[in-house]
């Protein structure tokens, strides 16, 4: 794990806008995992920016998003739909049409065989090069619950009462939060061929501390990242003041400073 600790949200969008910059420059047709909530906002508003100024283009990337509620459709404003739409696709020059996210307004009954079509539309765009994830205060990866099989592919899932809480801020009344989701499974997203991992507050320091340093366990989803192989942690100084060895990310930050490659 690649462990970069910044001082803060602004920093941490910055870094993450320059490595999804990188890959894409090098590679156009970059396919890219995206996250949602509150974490990522930045970056999006700083990948908005570099596309403006012409210093990243998504003419030929494809993306696909970890997850999507379900029981709403791709209009509500509450939708990640809407939220990708308004807070990133609408504002580059991808094609929208390149753009995946799993449909939340389907029947129950069609649920299944769904899923499986998404699972084979990102292995016919060549699997994920990119993967960003956000982390839940439960320790959840996209809408995987404590108690996901780390084996999991994309499904529908009912969410925790935390996460319904946790997410009630988006929405005028708790009752309205959806109970579902259909969701990328672990197995899926740890198919990425390099993850980067973002979490920013000291609301994220204890669960960050129980991912990265803590025993793999489903009880805390994140904590299976400990075995991917090419794994960023952006995160910042409040978000990484529960960590125990703290100083010691610190200590081969420098030292990658100095050889001047990413050290996994
Ligand atoms: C939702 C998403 C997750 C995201 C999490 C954290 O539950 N399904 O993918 O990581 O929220 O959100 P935030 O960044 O707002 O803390």
């Amino acid at each position: 794990m690649r462990v970069i600790i910044k001082k803060d949200y602004k920093e941490i969008s910055q870094e993450a806008s320059r490595i999804i910059k990188n890959l894409v420059n090098k590679k156009s047709d970059t396919t890219l995992g995206l996250a949602t909530g509150s974490t990522p906002l930045e970056l999006y508003k700083e990948l908005v920016r570099l596309n403006k100024d012409k210093e990243i283009s998504f003419c030929n990337v494809k993306t696909f998003n970890l997850d999507e509620y379900y029981g709403i459709n791709s209009s509500h404003p509450q939708s990640y739909r809407y939220y990708m739409k308004t807070n990133l696709f609408d504002h580059i020059d991808i094609n929208q049409n390149n753009t995946f996210i799993p449909k939340g307004d389907l029947n129950v009954k069609e649920v299944a065989q769904y899923c499986q079509l998404y699972e084979k539309t990102i292995i016919e765009a060549g699997g994920i090069d990119l993967q960003i994830l956000g982390i839940g205060g439960d320790g959840h990866i996209a809408f995987n619950e404590p108690g996901s099989s780390f084996k999991s592919r994309t499904r529908l899932v009912a969410l925790d009462k935390q996460t319904i809480q946790d997410n009630s801020r988006f929405f005028t009344d708790i009752k309205e939060v959806p109970r579902f989701a259909i969701s990328m499974g672990i197995g899926t997203i740890l198919e990425a061929k390099e993850i980067l991992f973002l979490a920013t507050g000291k609301n994220k320091a204890e669960i960050v501390a129980k991912a990265l340093e803590g025993p793999i366990t489903s009880i805390v989803p994140a904590s299976i990242l400990q075995l991917h192989p090419k794994i960023t942690i952006l995160i910042d100084h409040q978000a990484a003041s529960c960590l125990k060895r703290y100083s010691h990310y610190q200590f081969i930050q420098e030292a990658e400073q100095e050889i001047g490659t990413p050290l996994f």
